[in-house]
Formats: structure tokens, C-alpha cells, sequence
């Protein structure tokens, strides 16, 4: 159970404390932030609203820690990433059901993320160890005006203090695809935790501490974004931030200092079906693509571009599939739970109205109780109504019926978000020329949209994000080259 065994002393009464210092604190400012389970509608945790004081404090202890940290072999980083990544695993039980409990994630799913997590943290160790233990060697001579006599060694060296914002979607996994790279790279980490999700990080944060990191190294503040939020993405003690999130991202990269940035803001990925495509495989992929996690992930399929021969058949195949979701609980791994807010069900709900308005068709009859949306299958959609651009990060999903693949390609070229994309057909020279045309961080040719395996290169273009992340462009992101140049005196050695 959430907050007993292992993770008791990471409560106090009822609230769930900060970490700083190698340990748990409770905030001086007496307050605490409520975390309403999205599917009861009721408080279920509470964590420290930390104050200012608090995070200038935990970046001067970052700070102090990492230079011992960046000194410390490479391989005994591995090896304490390595111990987290057991931990986490260990004790999967209690900190997937905070997920299911915070954020209304379908109970086999959160297993799943943590185990992920675990992998995951073990992967950026191991290819830490590699990727750091290699530099370049450069010699002046293949510049045109250069002799021999200048000897370049470069190598990577950590940035510094990394700022974590991870989201409410992936609160484990998506920490720790920051965490670990940070860590194996020599950084110290400031994680600030999504509201809703907050507890599943602190028992994520209990892992790392009972690995036994040194203290300072890796702190984790909690409150409320409008207290703290600027607050962090603006410290002078910030080196890096790596941030997954909406359109707080856009915000933070133009506040944000000379410092690097790696954002993850969204996507609308489309899901462009041909006419000579495999039908039930594009079907049995849009629902999955679609509908996971209630369609709340930024890979999720957000709008289906069928060509209009086969969209009948396409739309009757989805809809075969979308009746036999089942809606419920997350406790009893019902396929569709609560969205993450009321919020955030209006949001989803007004996109929906607005398509229904203008024209577009309801596959399924639309309903709603709470935060948990029924899945619903928007036919007809046409570029004049919200749906058609807009994320709903929800279980709704659009149709647009295309004369040409031309169509589709500018549909996908056209939005603000670019992260992901697929396209079906069994012409892998024609998915090659749309993979081409198609300009998205990532196109998946026959499979939905996914992040996954967490090594492969992940980016956004346009407001989709910046920079790249998977395990080795992350550790890249998080390191600067340092070179030391040798000066000979002279190009060659002359006998004497
Ligand atoms: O929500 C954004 C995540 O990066 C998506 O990850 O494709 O593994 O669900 P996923």
C-alpha cells in the first residue's frame, strides 16, 4: 500500500513530505496541495507546498553535490542507477497504485510503467557507460592553414544542475527518462513533479534514496505551479530543463535562461490510411493508438486521414472495436477511466460539441459522468471545426475522410503540433515518399504512434518540442564537450 513498508517515512500523517538533503521534509510553509483522484472526485493524497526558501535551498545543496558527483567513476554511477532500477521494481505494487489512484491509470498499465521505468533506468546506465567512456581525438592538420602541432581531446562533461517536469501521464517513467540520463552524465536533479502524480514520484523518489545516492544529488519539491513554478524554470541554479508537458512548455522555453532545453509539448498525430492498406491492422491500431490511457498521451492517434474509398469500411472496423471497450474503474483495468480533471473533461467535451455543431457525425451515442468519457469516434470532420486540430488528450477521436494522400500530407504539415505520425499501406515505397513528406519528429509505417522501446530517438517539431530525447540523445543533451588542446612546438621531430 501507497505510503507503508519501504515508503513510511516518506509521510507524515497525512501528507506526503519533499525530499532534499537525502531527506524527507516537511515544508515550513504549513500548507499542503490536495491530490483529487480523478475518477472518486475526492481528495485521496496530500503533498508539502514547498515555499522559495525551500528550492533556493535545494539548489545550493545540487549544486555542492554534483561537482563530488561528476568526480565519481562512471561505473559506480551505473552501479547505484542499476540498484534504483531493481528498487523500483521491487516495490512496483505500491507505486503503480498511486498511478492508479492519482491519475487514473488502468492497473495493469501502471505495473507496466514501472517496470518500464526499471528497464529504463537500467538502459541509460549501461549505455551511459559507453557513450561517456568515449571522446574524439583531433589533429590541427585537416584544416586547411594547419600543421601537425595541435592535438584536440574532447569529451563530455555534465551541464550542471538539471531541472525534471515531468507530466501527469507518465509521472514515473517520464521522471525518470530525466532522472537517469542526468545522473549517469554526472548532473544533480531537481525533479518537480506533476500535482497529479506527485505521490507516485515521491515513492519513485524513495527508490533513488534507498539506493543511496549522496545526499543533495537528487531532490524532489512539490507545491503549487503558480507558487513555484516560474520560480524553478527561472533559478539561476538551473542548468538544463527537461520538461514534458502542454503548453506550459512554450511559456517556460521563452522565460527560461541560456540554458538547454529539452520540451515535449503534444502532438496531434495523424493517422493517414491508404486505399490499399490492411484494414483490420489499421483498425486494430487506431483503437489502440487512440484509446490507451483514455487517448491521454501525447503519441496518441489524434486524427485518422482515411482515404475516402475505404473510410466506410475503416470507420465500421474502428466502431466493431470501440464497442467492445470497456468503461470503468481503473482499479478493474477498464480500457477507458476517468480523464485527468474535470478540466479536462470539459475541454474534451467542448471539442466534441464544437465538431457535433458544424456538421460531424457521433459513431457512438456521447456520454459522460464525472471525468470518465465515454469513447467516441468522430466521423466527418472536416478542417473548420476544432477537433480537427486541436488535442483532446481525451477518448475522442476524429475522422477526416481525404480525396488524395496530398490531402493528408498537408492536413499533417499544416498543425502547430508535430510529433508523430503513421501512415498505412502495404506500398512500403510509397509509405517511404509519405514518411518523407510527412514533416514530424517520427512516422510510424503499418503501427500506431509510441515512444517506445524508450532507446529510440523521440522528438517534436514546430510546438511539439525541442530537442530530442531517447536514452542517448538525452544523455547528449545533458553533457557539454570539454576540450583540452595540445600545443606542440613544432609539426615533426627532428633528428638531431
Ligand atoms: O505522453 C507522452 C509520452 O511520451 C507517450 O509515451 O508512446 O509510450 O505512450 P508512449
Amino acid at each position: 500500500m501507497a505510503g507503508t513498508g519501504v515508503f513510511q517515512e516518506i509521510v507524515d500523517g497525512d501528507v506526503f513530505q519533499y525530499y532534499a538533503d537525502g531527506e524527507w521534509k516537511k515544508s515550513s510553509s504549513g500548507k499542503s496541495v490536495s491530490i483529487i483522484n480523478p475518477a472518486t472526485r475526492k481528495i485521496q493524497y496530500k503533498v508539502q507546498a514547498c515555499t522559495q526558501a525551500e528550492v533556493n535551498k535545494v539548489f545550493e545543496t545540487a549544486k555542492a553535490a554534483q561537482k563530488l558527483w561528476a568526480k565519481v567513476p562512471l561505473w559506480k554511477r551505473a552501479e547505484a542507477l542499476h540498484k534504483a532500477a531493481a528498487l523500483l521494481k521491487e516495490h512496483k505494487g505500491p507505486i503503480a497504485e498511486c498511478l492508479v489512484k492519482e491519475v487514473a491509470k488502468p492497473a495493469k498499465d501502471s505495473v507496466s510503467e514501472v517496470v518500464r521505468s526499471g528497464d529504463l533506468i537500467s538502459y541509460t546506465a549501461e549505455g551511459g557507460v559507453r557513450i561517456l567512456s568515449e571522446g574524439k581525438f583531433l589533429v590541427s592538420d585537416s584544416f586547411p592553414g594547419n600543421d601537425r602541432n595541435k592535438l584536440c581531446l574532447a569529451s563530455k562533461i555534465p551541464l550542471g544542475v538539471v531541472l525534471a517536469i515531468p507530466p501527469f501521464n507518465y509521472p514515473v517513467n517520464l521522471a525518470v527518462s530525466k532522472i537517469a540520463a542526468a545522473l549517469i552524465a554526472g548532473n544533480a536533479v531537481v525533479l518537480k513533479p506533476p500535482t497529479q502524480g506527485a505521490v507516485a514520484g515521491l515513492h519513485m523518489i524513495q527508490c533513488f534514496h534507498l539506493a543511496g545516492f549522496p545526499k543533495g544529488l537528487l531532490s524532489c519539491v512539490t507545491g503549487k505551479g503558480s507558487e513555484i513554478g516560474d520560480f524553478l524554470t527561472m533559478h539561476p541554479g538551473v542548468n538544463c530543463i527537461s520538461f514534458t508537458g502542454g503548453d506550459t512548455g512554450i511559456a517556460i522555453s521563452k522565460k527560461a535562461g541560456m540554458v538547454p532545453l529539452q520540451m515535449e509539448l503534444g502532438g496531434k498525430d495523424a493517422c493517414i490510411v491508404l486505399e490499399d492498406a490492411d484494414l483490420d491492422l489499421a483498425a486494430a491500431n487506431i483503437v489502440k493508438g487512440g484509446f490507451s490511457y483514455s487517448g491521454q498521451r501525447c503519441t496518441a492517434v489524434k486524427v485518422v486521414l482515411a482515404m475516402e474509398s475505404i473510410a466506410d469500411d475503416l470507420v465500421a472496423k474502428v466502431n466493431a472495436k470501440v464497442d467492445k471497450l470497456t468503461v470503468g474503474s481503473p482499479e478493474e483495468d477498464c480500457d477507458i477511466t476517468a480523464v485527468v480533471s474535470e478540466s479536462s473533461a470539459n475541454f474534451i467535451e467542448g471539442l466534441a460539441r464544437d465538431a457535433k455543431e458544424k456538421g460531424a457525425t457521433f459513431c457512438q451515442e456521447y456520454k459522460r459522468e464525472g471525468n470518465l468519457i465515454w469513447p467516441l469516434l468522430v466521423d466527418h470532420v472536416r478542417p473548420d471545426m476544432r477537433l480537427a486540430w486541436e488535442e483532446p488528450f481525451g477518448p475522442v477521436l476524429p475522422v477526416i475522410r481525404i480525396s488524395s494522400v496530398e490531402e493528408g500530407i498537408h492536413h499533417c504539415n499544416a498543425n502547430n503540433f508535430a510529433l508523430q505520425g503513421c501512415i498505412f499501406t502495404r506500398d512500403i515505397n510509397k509509405a517511404i515518399m509519405i514518411s518523407d513528406a510527412m514533416e514530424t519528429g517520427t512516422v510510424q509505417i503499418n503501427s500506431a504512434p509510441a515512444r517506445g522501446p524508450d532507446h529510440f530517438p523521440f522528438q517534436g517539431l514546430r510546438d511539439s518540442g525541442i530537442g530530442s530525447q531517447g536514452i542517448t540523445n538525452s544523455i547528449n543533451m545533458m553533457t557539454k564537450v570539454k576540450s583540452t588542446v595540445i600545443n606542440l612546438p613544432s609539426a615533426s621531430y627532428t633528428m638531431g
